[in-house]
């Protein structure tokens, strides 16, 4: 089943919204396979945003991402990927959809509260990244039968 590495970043800790937002992707139906709170050092924050290195906003990102605690999970579900990314809105708030992550909870491009792998390929890199095999895991959901055919 495809995965999806999702991460709530220091602001939405800070903020207290966690649960919101994880509430959110379990009621779509996606089941949580892996989740951690964690303090992430700068190696790890430029290894996994090394494709913007050289932009501007590569060494505010990095200092943002370091700032705080995150939550780092693994998501699993139909197209979890792509719908993800759907429910968390543009990339800058002030283009998301109303009733998205960032549409409900972010203003700007900086503080915008969540991130998701936008590619297949992508997810495989960053649930690497965060997590050792053995820290995803398997198991049957209640419900998991009811979500399709
Ligand atoms: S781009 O513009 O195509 O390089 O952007 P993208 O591939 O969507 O990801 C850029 C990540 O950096 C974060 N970020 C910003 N992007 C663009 N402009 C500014 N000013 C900026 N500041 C931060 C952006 O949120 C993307 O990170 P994630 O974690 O995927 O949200």
């Amino acid at each position: 089943m495809e995965k999806t590495f999702l991460m709530l970043k220091p602001d939405a800790v800070q903020r207290g919204i966690i649960g919101d937002i994880v509430s959110r992707f379990e009621k779509k139906g996606f089941k949580l396979v892996a989740l951690k709170l964690i303090q992430v050092d700068k190696t790890l924050a430029e290894e996994h945003y090394k494709e913007h290195k050289g932009k501007g906003f590569f060494g505010p990102t990095v200092e943002y991402i370091i700032s705080s605690p995150i939550v780092a999970m693994v998501w699993e579900g139909k197209n979890v990927v792509s719908l993800a990314r759907e429910m968390m809105g543009a990339t800058n708030p002030a283009n998301a959809a109303p009733g998205s992550i960032r549409g409900s909870y972010a203003v700007d491009i900086s503080r915008n509260i969540i991130h998701g792998s936008d590619s297949v390929e992508s997810a495989e890199r960053e649930i690497a990244l965060y997590f050792k095999p053995e820290e995803i895991l398997v198991y049957d959901k209640a419900g998991e039968t009811w979500l399709s055919e």
